[in-house]
């Protein structure tokens, strides 16, 4: 059985001090059910990783980044390894989130190479795939998420996938309050869970969770993981506040 997967992505937000309080703030939310019942992970900014995973580290709640380069060092200025993040003890780490690939310009083969990258580096990816509302709107949702899919997994064989957890973010419910319906959010769910099947077979799609994400709200967050293949959340705005981010931690139990 997959075991639920609730993971906050505080994206460009907090400074030295509130990163620290939030992660600590959430430990002390969930510390009965992280770990045995839920996987929980916070991904903070790059700078703070260190000071995250220090007040997290007697705790089940794990860390992650937001990205990663694929190059394991050398004159990349700017970028990050995956054996940097590993040394400020990141496990996972986000690929292709749409703010990277949409603000920042990501192409989908930079993507898949960071996911190859993470893997060998003894990361667990988190990759994000996920329509613009334009798309969705030209009925393209699964013509895009089969791309994202197929060149963020490029190379990866059967074993190299376990580590790979998916996140389904359609675009236009990211920090819009718009969320997707569940029923929107489980028909893609499926779609993915069913070309992972087509890739990789059915034992290992069944393993595979697959995350929602987009206006994740501690209102909406049992509905969603009620969905059949809604295996955990990808939380934005609400997990930069702790009590609603353990609100939906405790809706995944
Ligand atoms: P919001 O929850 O703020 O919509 O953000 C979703 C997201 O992008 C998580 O990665």
């Amino acid at each position: 059985m997959r075991k639920p997967f609730m993971a906050g992505n505080w994206k460009m937000n907090t400074d030295s001090h509130s990163s620290v309080a939030l992660a600590r703030a959430v430990v002390a939310g969930s510390t009965d059910v992280a770990g045995d019942r839920v996987d929980v992970a916070v991904i903070a900014p790059f700078v703070y990783l260190r000071a995250v995973a220090q007040a997290v580290s007697s705790s089940a709640v794990a860390v992650g980044a937001q990205d990663v380069y694929f190059e394991q060092k050398g004159a990349f200025t700017g970028e990050i390894s995956p054996a940097m993040l590993k040394d400020v003890g990141c496990t996972y780490v986000l690929c292709g989130h749409s703010e990277r690939r949409h603000v920042i310009g990501e192409s989908d083969d930079l993507v898949g190479k960071k996911v190859t990258a993470a893997i060998h580096g003894g990361l667990l990816p988190i990759l994000c795939v996920g329509e613009l509302l334009e798309e969705r709107d030209a009925g393209k949702t699964e013509n895009v998420v089969e791309r994202h899919l197929r060149t963020g997994l490029a190379g990866l064989d059967g074993e190299k996938m376990s580590a790979v957890t998916v996140a389904y973010e359609p675009v236009w419910a990211i920090g819009t309050g718009r969320t997707a319906t569940p029923q929107q959010a489980q028909e893609v769910h499926q779609f993915i869970r069913g070309l992972l099947a087509k890739i990789y077979g059915k034992d290992l799609a069944d393993e595979i969770r697959i995350l929602y994400g987009g206006s994740v709200k501690p209102d909406n967050a049992k509905e969603l993981m009620a969905q059949a293949d809604v295996d955990g959340l990808l939380v934005g705005g609400a997990s930069l506040k702790a009590d609603d981010f353990v609100k939906i931690i405790r809706a995944g139990v």
